[in-house]
């Protein structure tokens, strides 16, 4: 399968039938997508494809070809850090950190299909699952990278 992940199309010598999570993590060697449920519950594997958030454990590889595959390594422009990167360092949202790659990419996607989301828009696009309780620091910086310029 020829795979375009962060802008780069590659080859990848794997079943078809492989979810894509595991294609990225393994074939490719991009660690940052996380594991977590395996069945599209906990939002730990989440990806953009073609600037859509995607439970990468959830759909096959194959699902993605032709596609824009964007992971946390590829959000930043260079050594720009993405807003939503940005508002979580400011804001010290991680604790243990494992969830919070599929937390950014599904907040980074509603941010740019809802630049202002509510509270209500929030909780309703944002379903990731932290076992750390951040939510509320997760709420709380989502405000401040909807402030923030692009
Ligand atoms: S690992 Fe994909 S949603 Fe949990
Ligand atoms: S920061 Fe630990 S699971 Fe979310």
């Amino acid at each position: 399968m020829r795979l375009t992940i962060n802008g780069k199309s590659q080859d990848v010598d794997a079943d078809p039938t492989t979810p894509l999570l595991w294609v990225i993590r393994e074939n490719v060697g991009l660690t940052g997508t996380k594991y977590g449920c395996g069945v599209a519950q906990c939002g730990a594997c989440t990806v953009h494809i073609n600037g859509l958030p995607v439970r990468s454990c959830s759909i096959p590889a194959s699902a993605a070809v032709g596609a824009k595959i964007t992971t946390i390594e590829g959000l930043a422009s260079g050594s720009k850090l993405h807003k939503v990167q940005k508002a979580w360092l400011d804001h010290d949202v991680p604790q243990c950190g494992y969830c919070q790659s599929g937390m950014i990419m599904a907040v980074a996607a509603l941010l740019k299909s809802n630049p202002k989301p509510t509270d209500a828009d929030i909780d309703a696009a944002i379903t990731n699952i932290c076992r750390c309780g951040t939510f509320q620091q997760v709420r709380e910086a989502i405000h401040m990278a909807a402030k923030a310029a692009a």
